[in-house]
């Protein structure tokens, strides 16, 4: 099953994905955890991104498309994937096209969490992050059961330096006008699926897997 998870910044895309990928043992592809780790790791995509991230702006398309053209390469990918923040140009999912025409493969299923702004804003500045798993939690909608620790492993949870208002304001404006666009693009193929984000955590995954099994 290859799925592609949509959604404006803070939607809830990686707190589902790692329901989806469980529930149907396939890999998580993300591009912003990606990003993150070549930053961690001080490589020279990781120096590049850093650049564009921590203002909020999309990171080039060229670096973006490489690092996913590799990644889809991998022989776990043959059981399926789940995309979560790629693709969020017209070129991005004109390129995935290719790149799965290459694979001999496709998109099954492109989900869309839709959650109004305001949510948006509320969602991300309270968003914590776990530093050795990256488990995301937030401290009112979704506190770990000791502040600051994550439930998993015990890793110190942090603040992302692009979860601040300016920068997630600019996040929200490239989504409008770069990543929106994709709907229509995947509505034409006929793979959009609409799911509210809005609901519960486990409302919403449980909404999300039965869609997916249906
Ligand atoms: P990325 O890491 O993909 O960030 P994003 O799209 O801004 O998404 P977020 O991680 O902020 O949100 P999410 O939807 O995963 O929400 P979450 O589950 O954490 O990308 C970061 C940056 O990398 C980009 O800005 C860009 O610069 C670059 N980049 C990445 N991909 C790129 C690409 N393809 N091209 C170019 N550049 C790229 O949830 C958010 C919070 O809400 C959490 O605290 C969570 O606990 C809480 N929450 C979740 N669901 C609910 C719910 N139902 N009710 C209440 N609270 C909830
Ligand atoms: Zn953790």
């Amino acid at each position: 099953m290859n799925i592609l998870i949509m959604g404006p910044p803070g939607a809830g895309k990686g707190t589902q994905a790692d329901v989806i990928v469980k529930e149907f043992g396939i890999p998580h592809i993300s591009t912003g955890d990606a990003f993150r780790l070549a930053m961690k790791q001080g490589t020279p995509i990781g120096i590049k991104a850093k650049e564009y991230i921590d203002k909020g702006e999309l990171v080039p398309d060229d670096v973006t498309i490489g690092i996913v053209e590799e990644r889809l390469q991998q022989p776990d990918c043959k059981k399926g994937f789940l995309l979560d923040g790629f693709p969020r140009t017209l070129a991005q999912a004109e390129a995935l096209d290719q790149i799965l025409g290459r694979l001999n493969t496709k998109l099954d299923d492109v989900i869309n969490l839709k959650v109004d702004r305001d949510n948006l804003l509320a969602r991300i500045t309270g968003r914590r992050v776990c530093k050795s798993c990256g488990a995301s939690y937030h401290i009112v909608f979704n506190p770990p059961k000791v502040e600051g620790i994550c439930d998993k492993d015990g890793g110190e949870l942090y603040q992302r330096p692009d979860d601040n208002e300016d920068s997630v304001r600019t996040r929200l404006d490239e989504y409008s006008n770069k990543t929106a666009p994709l709907l229509t693009f995947y509505e034409n193929q006929n793979l959009l699926r609409h799911i509210d984000g809005e609901q519960d955590i486990d409302v919403v995954s449980q909404n999300i897997v039965s869609l997916l099994r249906g």
